[in-house]
């Protein structure tokens, strides 16, 4: 009995990759940017299993040009980039990465927060550019964190960090969900309000809210005149939660007095993009979570959650698992894999 084949559209950290090489027959692309989507439909053809990553768009043309293919396992939480009832409805499991990266992903949201408050990437910028001369009494004077008003959009597992986060720096922190969290509201601190309240009396705004076709430029032109002229966007979540032309337009007219992003309309925003030269918008490239335990984590649920599937059994992180032992799930294996123990 042979091994199953799999394909993973990047190198990734050795806790994923170890577990894959091990059970399975897998062609890595070694590239720093995205396998070409000919090269992903080619390479895929015919795989068992794929490991994916948001870059990789994964629809019914990719689930039909890879008829082996039984499980798609996408290291990240969000999973915007997979068509999920066109999986299901093939008998494809999907998973995702969640909960280790919760913490992570707040910390960096937090420190997005911070460097806009107080101009740390403009101080540096400064003094790199050689023009720190004296210490200047009106120099780079920011935004005080400690006692503002945080308005969280969207409440799920990383808003709440973020909350707690706020917490130890005496801020007031307003939530907006579709799904109204009573239960977390008093262990928090949080205070509930509709969304056009929680922009027009928030310092801070930061987005948590998963792409859907709802969320789908939710800050959107109207959003950012709501929003106090002081206030600042932070979006850790997914770019085109946010309007990016009428972010560009809010900055330049002063509707909002600053900006964080750590994901982007596109992504890769372009260089010269002008949200880039922005003084008062701090771009980063999706890194949030990006530390090196946090993105091992990340690589062995991805793994796990392929090895599941191509056993034929719920992933530990399933995003469809009612299709365990339907359509593709249950065609007949020509390997035989063993579970590896979780440590
Ligand atoms: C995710 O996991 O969805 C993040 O955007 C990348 O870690």
């Amino acid at each position: 009995m042979g091994k199953p084949r799999v394909y993973v559209t990047r190198i990734i950290p050795d806790a994923g990759l170890d577990l894959i090489r091990e059970y399975c027959d897998a062609i890595i692309w070694q590239d720093e940017l995205p396998p070409p989507r000919e090269v992903l439909l080619r390479e895929t053809r015919d795989a068992d299993g794929l490991v994916s990553l948001l870059t990789d768009r994964i629809d019914g043309e990719l689930l039909d040009a890879c008829p082996r293919l039984r499980v798609v396992s996408n290291m990240a939480v969000g999973f915007d980039n997979i068509n999920i009832p066109e999986a299901s409805e093939r008998g494809v499991l999907a998973g995702n990465t969640p909960g280790v990266l919760t913490e992570t992903t707040a910390d960096f949201a937090f420190a997005l927060l911070m460097a806009a408050a107080r101009r740390i990437v403009e101080g540096v910028d400064y003094v790199r550019a050689g023009k720190w001369r004296t210490w200047g009494p009106m120099l780079l004077m920011g935004a005080d964190v400690h006692h503002a008003t945080l308005g969280l959009v969207g409440l799920g597992r990383i808003g709440a960090e973020m909350a707690k986060r706020a917490r130890g720096f005496d801020m007031r922190v307003l939530y907006y969900d579709v799904m109204r969290r009573e239960d977390l509201e008093s262990s928090l601190h949080l205070e509930y309000a509709p969304l056009d309240m929680v922009l027009a009396n928030a310092d801070f705004v930061s987005v948590h809210t998963p792409l859907t076709p709802e969320t789908h430029h939710l800050m959107n032109g109207e959003r950012f005149e709501q929003m106090k002229p002081s206030a600042i966007l932070i979006n850790t979540s997914r770019g085109p939660v946010v309007d990016t032309e009428a972010l560009v337009v809010a900055l330049q007219k002063g509707e909002i007095a600053g900006a964080a992003l750590d994901v982007t309309e596109p992504e890769p925003l372009p260089a010269d993009h002008p949200l880039v030269a922005m003084p008062n918008c701090i771009v980063v490239p999706h890194i949030a979570s990006a530390s090196s335990i946090t993105r091992g984590k990340m690589a062995e649920i991805a793994a796990r959650n392929l090895i599941a599937g191509l056993n034929g059994e719920a992933l530990p992180c399933g995003l469809n698992n009612d299709v365990v032992g339907k359509g593709r799930n249950a065609m007949p294996r020509d390997w035989q894999l063993f579970t590896p123990e979780a440590e």
